[in-house]
């Protein structure tokens, strides 16, 4: 197959440059597009066949259940057997956002979607062109981020192509998404609400909306025996998850000393420095400064370890940012990267 791309102007989507791609999500397909976190690569949702397409293009476990795209709150009750008060309330407050919701789901959502179980995760993207597709599309849009299975997700249409050319019916590209990680994944579908994955938006943020605590359980994504079983509360929590293909190590501080040994070594090292004083010799390294505040770190993390891969380091080195809690969703990417 080779996989038609499409530039596409991401601030205004114009009709005409979406309509292969309707035609194709409509036909069974599947067509990668950007959102405001990362790529997704998206199918029709109420196509189980189609759904299976995803499931074959990316290599993903059956296990490993998919967010549902749609473009308001009215089209997620639809798709929704129960929607609970945190639910209407997130929406109302966070939607078009990256906050995927956690809800029993109606049986119109195919088994395949939610991996057998009896949950949906649902979303409302803010990205305008993920909105203008939806709408043109007409059909809730099921979509993993658009990368082989565990691998790091997309947030150029390059690193798209990288692991799915050739395996996908078309791209649309429109440059770098602005988020630069996944959504937080919240269950709603239980009291108290559970973050099961960190994400743009904080912990903090959806406690203030509603105005009670949310469970946010960090010890068992490190139990690989927990994490692997069969039944999983969100296998995305998979200790090792979102990796380069290079081995990744990250240090709260002194990273510097640990650059220059392995330099000294003979390793080429890439390094992910924060808020330091580069040293003026490094021989074989190759350095990116990091923005210092986390919406931009956030957005630059992928493309920068996309960049070192591709640069031919035989290591990673990352400075790591504070542990302050706008920095969870980077700590957890970070930490899933570097796992063993
Ligand atoms: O920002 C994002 O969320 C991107 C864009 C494309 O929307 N999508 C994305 O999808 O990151 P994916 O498949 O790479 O990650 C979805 C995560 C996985 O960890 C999955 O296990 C979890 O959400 N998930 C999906 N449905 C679930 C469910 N019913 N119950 C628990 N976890 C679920
Ligand atoms: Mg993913």
């Amino acid at each position: 197959m080779t996989t038609q791309i499409i530039q596409i102007d991401s601030s205004n989507p114009c009709k005409d440059q979406l309509r292969p791609a309707v035609v194709v999500l409509r036909s069974g397909g599947l067509v990668a597009f950007p959102t405001e976190t990362v790529y997704g690569l998206g199918a029709n949702a109420l196509d189980a066949e189609a759904v299976a397409g995803i499931f074959k293009a990316k290599g993903r476990p059956a296990n490993n259940p998919l967010i549902v795209h749609v473009p308001d709150v009215d089209a997620a009750r639809e798709l929704a057997a129960e929607w609970p008060d945190a639910a209407e309330r997130l929406a109302q407050r966070f939607w078009p956002g990256p906050l995927s919701l956690v809800v029993s789901k109606k049986s119109c959502v195919p088994k395949i979607v939610t991996a057998g179980g009896n949950t949906v995760a649902l979303r409302v993207p803010s990205g305008a062109i993920a909105r203008a597709l939806l709408t043109a599309a007409n059909v809730p849009i099921a979509a993993p981020s658009a990368n082989r299975s565990n691998r790091i997700s997309p947030t150029r249409a390059e690193h798209v192509l990288r692991s799915l050319d050739g395996r996908i019916d078309l791209l649309l590209d429109g440059g770098p998404t602005s988020g630069g990680l996944e959504s937080t994944v919240l269950d709603v579908s239980r009291k108290p609400a559970r973050l099961l994955r960190p994400g743009l938006l904080t912990r903090e943020q959806l406690q203030d909306a509603l105005g009670e605590e949310v469970l946010f359980d960090n010890s068992h994504t490190d139990d690989r025996s927990k994490s692997e079983a069969s039944i999983m509360p969100s296998p995305g929590l998979l200790s090792r998850h979102y990796a380069p293909t290079v081995p990744m190590e990250c240090i709260p501080d002194a990273a510097k000393s640990r650059v220059r040994e392995l330099c000294f070594d003979g390793s080429r090292v890439g390094w992910l420095a924060w808020n330091e004083e580069l040293p003026e010799v490094l021989p074989g390294a190759i350095v990116i400064r990091m923005p210092l505040d986390p919406a931009s770190y956030s957005a630059e993390l992928y493309a920068a370890m996309y960049r070192m891969e591709s640069s031919g380091v035989d290591r990673i080195v990352v400075t790591l940012p504070p542990e302050s809690p706008e920095w969870l969703a980077v700590h957890d990417r970070l930490r899933r990267a570097s796992a063993k």
